[in-house]
């Protein structure tokens, strides 16, 4: 949802600026600019499309200058353009600013603005930022008191970075509601919406928190309050490695980051899950855990994928822990006047730490008293820093728009909160034993999955035409059903709905000709006949069946036209292993189709928006 980078110091600023737009380029794509200073004055370059786009104007026009600002963007107010793509400028050329975020009130300050004077280029709410910092930077006024007072007039969200001409050896960030991180090196200093454009560089890093402001000049970084008063903030080292933002051979990252699970399954349970005792141990949930023994219902929070991991984890939290559970969309929560008492323990899933909607209802559960808690995995993020305490998923970096390999961690620590609440709520007739060997066999059965790539990619070149998909699952394996139609619709540009496999004949089963494929998840449980049954009814309306069933499963290959194998699973943790060939079923389509994988359009990874 928009990329920022900004450097000050010793090197030149073009490259630092580029790469690390590149980096945070699954933050938004639809268009990239910056702003250098140097003889005196900034020069703005910005293009269209891509940041390779950018560069290429930028190595024509041979800019030099020690101190720059870039964004990459996706587009909220205005479509993307040139003239709407960041950095924006005062009337007089003055004043640059990049802006991640929404500003709510800015048609009202554009009006009076305008009233005054200002000319406006572009349709975008940043600009507006410019102008007022314009009208408040009069003489004896720092750029820093000028931001100052202008965000004081703005409502919304904003992660910004300001220079000036007048003062061209600093730049001033300031953060509401979206990421900002600040780095150190020995020859100069960095901001950016998040660590993976600064590591090359530096590991010294501290985080911006909501109303802050950096003053960052060649002397070094001082923060502030947005009402100037100074805050000492600890540096932290940045522990992920540059290989893990890279795509080490593979075509895409999302390819990359498919085929890392059973290694970040495998992380998710390192030093938590004891296979021999059958005991989990999550340091960020000890001290809450009376709450849980005491709670009266599990809430779980989330948008998109993580959504999907939340009903996922709602199988489990209810039928292993027995404990109620409510799956909620953090969007609709926030506005719907939720009946939240302290009883009540929320996650917070979500993959980024930082999605707008997910922060919103997190505050929401937390004002009315409940005991908040995050399933995140960026180390620092908003949302892990705002919770109680959590468990991180310990993916590493996921830069693929498209979300894999956080899901099924996201599954894995659901199931390992599950079996530890299960113990401290003494629920009996779970054998914690076995269900902690089930958890630990998982890496090896998603590595099985894996080896069926090449099956999955003559499927893909079969269907890769198809214009609608059905994708159709019952019990744990119904949001597997959900989280596959949402990857091939995200990144092949195909419409494809998830559905309970029963509801199917309530309403889709109307869709169903020759030219419909159906994805049925259909492992060998106790509703296997059930879903048997379905099969049979898009069969009849010759329906063209792709099944993930069990490797055992010697039925399914008379039933169904193309048959995916996959290792029978302990039943509420099969969607941490099914739904992995449905990631490279939705990959091999668009790949086929000739789509951007890692980027696809209109999307953004991290969402910091409404
Ligand atoms: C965006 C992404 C999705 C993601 C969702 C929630 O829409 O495109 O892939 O599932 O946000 O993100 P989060 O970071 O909170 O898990």
């Amino acid at each position: 949802m928009c990329g920022i980078v900004g450097y000050l110091g010793r090197r030149e600023a073009v490259p630092i600026v580029i790469e690390g737009l590149k980096r945070l380029e699954y933050r938004g794509y639809d268009s990239a600019g910056v702003a250098l200073f140097s003889d005196g004055a900034i020069d703005v370059v910005k293009r269209v499309g891509k940041v390779s786009t950018l560069e290429e104007a930028l190595r024509a026009r041979g800019l030099k200058a020690t101190i720059g600002i870039g964004h990459t963007r996706w587009a909220t107010h205005g479509a993307p353009s040139e003239i709407n793509a960041h950095p924006h400028l005062d009337c007089r050329s003055d004043i640059a600013v990049i802006h991640n975020g929404v500003l709510e009130n800015y048609s009202s300050l554009k009006k009076r603005l305008l009233e005054n004077g200002h000319r406006f280029v572009s349709e975008t709410d940043t600009e507006v930022v410019a102008h007022l910092i314009e009208g408040l930077y009069t003489t004896g006024t720092s750029l820093d008191q000028a931001v100052r007072l202008a965000l004081q007039q703005v409502r919304g969200t904003y992660g910004l970075v300001v220079m000036s001409r007048r003062e061209p050896d600093r730049l001033i960030a300031a953060r509401r509601g979206s990421p900002l991180v600040l780095g150190y090196a020995d020859d100069g200093y960095f901001i950016a919406s998040d660590a993976s454009a600064l590591i090359q560089h530096t590991r010294k890093v501290t985080y911006l928190e909501d109303g802050e402001l950096a003053i960052i000049s060649r002397n070094g970084i001082i923060t502030k309050t947005l009402d100037d008063v100074e805050v000492r903030k600890a540096v932290e080292e940045v522990t992920f490695e540059l290989e893990q933002i890279e795509r080490g051979g593979y075509d895409h990252f999302m390819l990359k980051e498919i085929h890392e699970q059973p290694e970040t399954i495998r992380n998710a349970m390192r030093g938590r899950l004891l296979v021999e005792q059958g005991e989990v141990k999550l340091g960020g949930l000890d001290h809450v855990r009376k709450k849980f023994v005491q709670a009266r219902r599990i809430i779980l929070l989330g948008c998109g994928t993580s959504w999907h991991a939340g009903l996922a984890g709602e199988y489990m939290l209810e039928q292993i822990a027995k404990i109620p559970t409510e799956v909620e969309y953090a969007s609709e929560f926030r506005y719907r006047n939720p009946v939240i008492t302290p009883d009540d323990v929320v996650f917070a899933i979500s993959q980024s730490g930082e999605t707008a909607d997910t922060l919103a209802a997190l505050r929401e559960a937390k004002a009315r008293g409940a005991t908040v808690l995050g399933i995140v995995n960026v180390v620092g993020s908003t949302i892990a820093r705002e919770t109680e305490g959590g468990v991180y998923i310990h993916a590493g970096p996921e830069i693929g728009v498209a979300s894999t390999k956080a899901f099924t961690a996201q599954l894995t620590v659901l199931a390992m909160v599950t079996l530890m609440v299960a113990r401290w709520r003494n629920v009996v007739g779970v054998d914690q034993k076995l269900l902690a060997r089930e958890l630990a066999s998982l890496p090896e059965k998603v590595a099985r999955v894996l080896s069926r790539y090449d099956l999955i990619k003559r499927i893909a070149e079969e269907f890769k035409d198809g214009r609608n998909f059905l994708y159709l699952g019952r019990g744990a394996n119904f949001p597997v059903a959900l989280e596959g139609a949402l990857k091939l619709k995200e990144i092949s540009y195909i419409h494809a709905e998830g559905y309970p496999a029963a509801e199917m004949k309530h309403g889709p089963i109307a869709l169903i000709d020759e030219h419909m494929p159906v994805v049925f998840i259909v492992p060998k449980d106790a509703i296997y006949e059930k879903v048997i049954s379905n099969i049979e009814e898009v069969r009849a309306r010759r329906g063209r069946i792709i099944a993930i069933a069990n490797e055992d499963d010697d039925q399914i290959h008379k039933l169904a036209e193309f048959v995916i194998p996959v290792p029978r699973t302990y039943g509420f943790f099969g969607p941490i292993v099914n739904v992995v060939p449905l990631q490279l079923l939705a990959y091999s389509i668009a790949v086929a189709r000739g789509t951007n994988v890692d980027q696809p359009r209109n999307l953004a990874k991290s969402v910091t928006v409404e």
